[in-house]
């Protein structure tokens, strides 16, 4: 979270005063308006706000009828719980290196392509994007879905389209230490009405959006949906609905995301400044060399990369003074060989909800061992991310400019 004050306070307590908590009959509509505002932002016709960003993905997945049975293609470096929501839907990650830009590789994906494949799951990690077009190419060609993971890009686009909105569906966090927050949350972003219809039965499991689910099942019957366009949308759906689980967003939190939304474009052209002040500040300077992005542009990268020729100069240079520089290898769990649940293959709490001991997923891509991305740990490994802040003053980015600087001469 970069920015949070008064009005958050005067939200909350609209909220408080007025007794509404819960988001089904409210008379604010705090998460339907944030819905809405959301969906607007992002040029998508549906968003869901739910609990956090794992539940956005798992949601889309289960919203595309993911399952046993299926692969699906996620980065090695990502945070677990992009592997995770994979699993909880009963399906397997196949793990492929990112490149040089430290997102998925369209090649890997292209290698790993297989009969099982039913979905790529490109992650634009710290808001830096993924080549789509060239993902969105082999998607097609293949006839896979794609979902992106943007839980660390709200906000971000390429090539002018927001991120979260070029694939089949998108996910955002809204988790404390994402670009907007209200502590805990996420979105499911997409065009389709089918994914958001299911989307919704998984993350309100008590259909309580349904007023009464068999009598317009029954309307239904011979007829087209158009035909109840007057209805709320809720009221209209027309997938059948299946058990789901409850990952319903609160009107505080709704109405908190409203406000956060507002700064969103305010924090990334901040952001972007600082970034490219920075930049300006230390290009040319020798043994330097940023990390290349997809889309310059459009990203929202909350870090500034640079790329070196071997750990050890990547390691010297982060802990140079004031640069406070980190490895992303040693980032924990984004990176997979500290995916312990998946590279354990403990996939569930229930041995037989475990996707690995499942009879439909025997013969599918799931041999991990701890070099199997040998590439992305080089990378990972030659990589110093440096943290950026969309409110720094003119004397910090100066200070950070001369810093990076320094550290680069004593290398
Ligand atoms: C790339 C990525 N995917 C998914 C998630 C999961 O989001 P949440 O923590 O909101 O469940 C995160 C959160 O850090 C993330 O960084």
């Amino acid at each position: 979270m970069f920015r949070v004050g008064q009005e958050e306070i005067d939200a909350f307590t609209r909220v408080v005063n007025s007794g509404e908590l819960f988001r089904i009959g409210s008379k604010n509509q705090e998460v339907d308006n944030f819905e809405k505002e959301l969906a607007e932002k992002i040029s998508v016709d549906y968003a869901l706000f739910v609990t956090g960003g794992t539940t956005a993905l798992i949601a889309c997945l289960v919203g595309m009828g993911v399952g046993p049975g299926d692969e699906v293609i996620v980065p090695a470096y990502t945070f677990m719980a992009s592997a995770l929501a994979i699993t909880a839907v009963g399906a397997i990650p196949v793990i492929v290196d990112v490149d040089e830009t430290l997102m998925i590789d369209p090649k890997e994906i292209e290698k790993n392509i297989s009969p099982h494949t039913k979905v790529i799951m490109p992650v634009h990690m710290l808001g830096y994007p993924c080549d789509m077009d060239s993902i969105m190419e082999i998607a097609e060609r293949h006839n896979v879905y794609v979902l992106e993971d943007a839980c660390q890009a709200v906000g971000g686009s390429y090539k002018g389209r927001r991120l979260g909105s070029i694939g089949k569906a998108g996910a955002f966090s809204f988790n404390y230490f994402k670009i907007i927050s209200c502590g805990e949350g996420g979105a499911v972003l997409t065009n389709d009405r089918i994914v958001f219809e299911r989307a919704v039965y998984l993350h309100d499991g008590g259909s309580t959006f349904r007023k009464d689910y068999v009598q317009l099942a029954r309307d239904r019957q011979g007829g087209s949906y158009e035909e109840h366009e007057d209805f709320p949308i809720y009221e209209r759906f027309i997938t059948p609905v299946f058990a789901g689980i409850q990952a319903r967003q609160s009107e505080i939190n709704g109405a908190i995301m409203r406000v956060q939304l507002q700064r969103l474009d305010g924090i990334l052209e901040d952001l972007r400044k600082v970034k490219r002040q920075i930049m300006d500040g230390v290009s040319g300077v020798s043994g330097l060399k940023f990390l290349k992005s997809n889309d310059p542009e459009g990203d929202c990268s909350t870090h500034l990369g640079f790329i070196f020729e071997n750990e050890e100069l990547a390691r010297k240079f982060a802990i140079g003074k004031g640069v406070n520089g980190a490895l992303p290898i040693d980032s924990g769990r984004h990176v997979y060989t500290n995916w312990d649940p998946i590279m354990n293959k403990r996939g569930a709490g229930h041995p037989d909800m475990n996707p690995f001991n499942m009879p439909a997923n025997e013969g599918l891509k799931h041999n991990y061992s701890p070099d199997m991305c040998r590439r992305t740990l080089d990378l990972l490994s030659r990589t110093v991310n440096v943290p950026l802040n969309p409110d720094w003053t003119q004397e910090t980015i100066q200070h950070k400019i001369d810093s990076i600087k320094e550290a680069a001469r004593n290398l």
